[in-house]
């Protein structure tokens, strides 16, 4: 009963802001429903001093109020959030500070605290640093690494966080999901692959309404442990639930969010045993740069063929639909020498045969399967076929079977477009493709189930 009355004045609160202001300032306040499972998820000592650094409205503490914690702070820059928070929870002290332009030391100071905290907790602002949007601070060198590890408030929040936490501390934010994959956030995330203990990551998809992408709840121990095992959850229908543990030293950068052992496995399997797309296929890829009323866009193409345009019988470029959906899978055919739009992404090699084998294989389930949990890292959201996830795909180069890819591809551009025989040649696509991956029958049964359920019914032939 307590928790809705103080969910009802943050939601007041946050509903009479303007968007583009919430946007700006990155005030998207956790539910209280996901900071009491947080809380209760991290199983912390109950004397635990614990501080939310940009605490809103304060919903993490008065999730921490009711499981029994007691030393209990809260900061955050904005002043009227602040005096709201104070309404919410007597007992947790609050300060209106600017927690990533201020030190730790200055923080602590205004809380009176000696020394760091137990616990960081808390939902940071995800706002990417601009001409607006600065950090008013003339500590250059903290500067210098948020620019350099992606320049964003929540990165500023996490090097903030590792100088206000205990050694033995733990620091548990919500972040965006992207934080684990993508190139701009590298020299942070190492970083704390090589110097500090990550106990947990939950994948809590997409959790914000009018919040950009997907999030997780990352929980890192404030110094390294050697041989940690990371434990990744997913939380789903309330629940946080464990999916299964990697090795902290699996990972040299991106760290990709398995949803299960045989995930794990698979991968592991086709890792490293084959070259990349980007050793094989060493033209251009990139998006189509046709401005021409007649270029091809990625609406025009169909699997293996395109909509308007017979498939041409000569050249050097592959077209593929950017926008990718898990229901559809890739939607790709091979385009000669035809032009293409932005909308679609191109790859061109010497060789017309090498195009025609890797279109196979770009639309073989193993294919998409790999793309959807390896490369776009088991996001829900719809995502783009861009050059740098299809250069991590992994090719076979095998004299066996290449010109069988082939002579199947050939023969699902002649074949009437979705009909009984072309689903049975694009299946016996699937099994060739397996074959040479060496992939086994339960790989195969456990790939074939995981793609069925994420296809919509019009892909599947049965
Ligand atoms: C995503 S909201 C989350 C709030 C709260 N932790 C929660 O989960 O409900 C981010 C909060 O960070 C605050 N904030 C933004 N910049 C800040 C700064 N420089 N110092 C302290 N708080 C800041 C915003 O005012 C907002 O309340």
């Amino acid at each position: 009963m307590e928790l809705n009355k103080y969910n009802l004045i943050s939601k007041n609160y946050e509903k009479f802001l303007d968007l583009e202001y919430k946007k700006k300032k990155g005030i998207f306040y956790t539910d209280i429903e996901l900071a009491d499972k947080i809380i209760d998820f991290l199983n912390l000592p109950k004397d635990s001093i614990i501080l939310d650094p940009c605490c809103g409205m304060g919903n993490f503490l008065v999730a921490a109020k009711n499981q029994g914690y007691q030393k209990i702070y809260g900061a955050d820059i904005d002043k009227q959030a602040i005096s709201i928070s104070k309404k919410n929870i007597d007992l947790a002290k609050l300060e209106n500070i600017d927690t990533l332009a201020n030190g730790a030391d200055y923080i602590l100071n205004k809380f009176k605290l000696t020394e760091s905290v137990d616990v960081i907790i808390g939902n940071p602002p995800y706002v990417p640093i601009s001409k607006d949007i600065i950090i008013d601070t003339s500590d250059y060198l903290f500067l210098r690494d948020v620019k350099e590890s992606g320049s964003n408030l929540f990165i500023a929040a996490l090097y903030r966080a590792f100088d206000l936490a205990k050694e033995n501390g733990i620091i548990s934010y919500v972040i965006p999901k992207n934080f684990l994959h993508i190139s701009s956030y590298k020299i942070l995330r190492k970083m704390i692959l090589n110097k500090k203990q990550i106990v947990s990551i939950v994948d809590i998809g997409k959790k914000f309404k009018n919040v950009r992408g997907e999030q997780i709840i990352i929980t890192l121990r404030n110094k390294f442990v050697k041989d940690n095992n990371i434990s990744i959850y997913e939380y789903k229908n309330n629940e946080i639930i464990k999916k299964l543990e990697v090795p902290q030293n699996f990972y040299k950068d991106e760290i990709l969010l398995f949803g299960n052992e045989e995930d794990f496995s698979i991968f592991k399997k086709l890792e490293g045993a084959y070259q990349k797309f980007s050793d094989i296929c060493t033209g251009y890829v990139g998006r189509g740069r046709s401005k021409s009323d007649t270029a091809i866009t990625g609406k025009d193409i169909r699997k293996f063929s395109f909509k308007n345009v017979e498939v041409p019988k000569k050249g050097n470029k592959v077209f593929i639909q950017n926008i990718y959906s898990a229901e559809a899978g890739i939607i790709a055919s091979f385009a000669g020498e035809l032009e293409a739009a932005e909308t679609v992404t191109v790859f061109t090699d010497g060789d017309e045969k090498m195009c025609r084998y890797i279109l196979g294989f770009l639309h073989s389930r193993l294919c998409n399967y790999y793309l959807l949990k390896f490369c776009f890292n088991n996001s829900k959201l719809t995502m783009h076929t861009d050059a740098k996830y299809l250069k991590k795909l992994p090719l076979v180069k095998d004299s066996k079977t290449f010109l069988k890819v082939i002579s199947i591809v050939k023969s699902l551009e002649k074949i009437d477009y979705m009909s009984e025989e072309w689903f049975e040649m694009l299946e016996s696509l699937n099994n060739l493709i397996y074959k040479i991956y060496d992939i086994d029958e339960n790989e195969k049964n456990y790939i074939d189930f995981q793609m069925k359920s994420i296809q919509s019914k019009r892909w599947t032939s049965d």
